[in-house]
């Protein structure tokens, strides 16, 4: 950027921003935040799909701290349902993500926050959930491409509350 002060007149300034803007904008669309996300996720022995297609950016520090931005709160489906936020933040780590904030599983017809995804052995080909008082096992398999993830508004008003939107019929 500092080559470009050297031009000196504002409209130039201001047009080669702008020309800069239109070119970088798309690079950082959808699919290149997305593919990089699944390098690190893998990368740190964790499946691909543990974050769903909508993640719209990230954050990662040197700490390991994650930010994942998606479009808009939405379910994803797994072996069991899965609730994000629209920010979701994590700490990472080599097998494990502690979930701090923006993820939720159903469980017996409560939304419980999710505390820790750890795969345990990559050759057992299993993965625990932990929502606080429980694990779930689930295969490490389920979690190989990211899911598509169904906008549900308004659930977060819901969360932690009582029997709400489509529970009559899973039972
Ligand atoms: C997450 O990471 C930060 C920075 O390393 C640390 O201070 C915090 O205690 C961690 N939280 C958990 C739940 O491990």
């Amino acid at each position: 950027m500092s080559s470009l002060s050297l031009l000196t007149p504002r409209s130039h300034h201001l047009s080669i921003s702008l020309l800069l803007l239109v070119i970088i904008l798309p690079l950082t669309a959808t699919t290149a935040q997305e593919s990089s996300l699944l390098e690190i996720l893998r990368n740190h022995g964790l499946p691909a799909g543990l974050f769903p297609q909508s993640v719209k950016s990230f954050k990662l520090d040197q700490m390991g701290r994650l930010e994942v931005h998606l479009d808009r709160p939405c379910l994803a489906q797994y072996e069991t349902t899965v609730f994000f936020d629209t920010v979701v933040k994590a700490n990472l780590s080599f097998g494990q993500l502690k979930v701090l904030q923006g993820m939720s599983r159903e469980e017996l017809f409560l939304w419980l926050p999710v505390k820790d995804i750890i795969v345990t052995d990559q050759s057992s080909g299993l993965i625990l959930i932990d929502i606080g008082f429980a694990y779930k096992r689930l295969s490490f398999s389920r979690f190989d491409e990211p899911p598509v993830c169904r906008s549900h508004q308004g659930l977060s008003f819901r969360m932690g509350g009582r029997k709400g939107f489509g529970f009559g019929d899973q039972r």
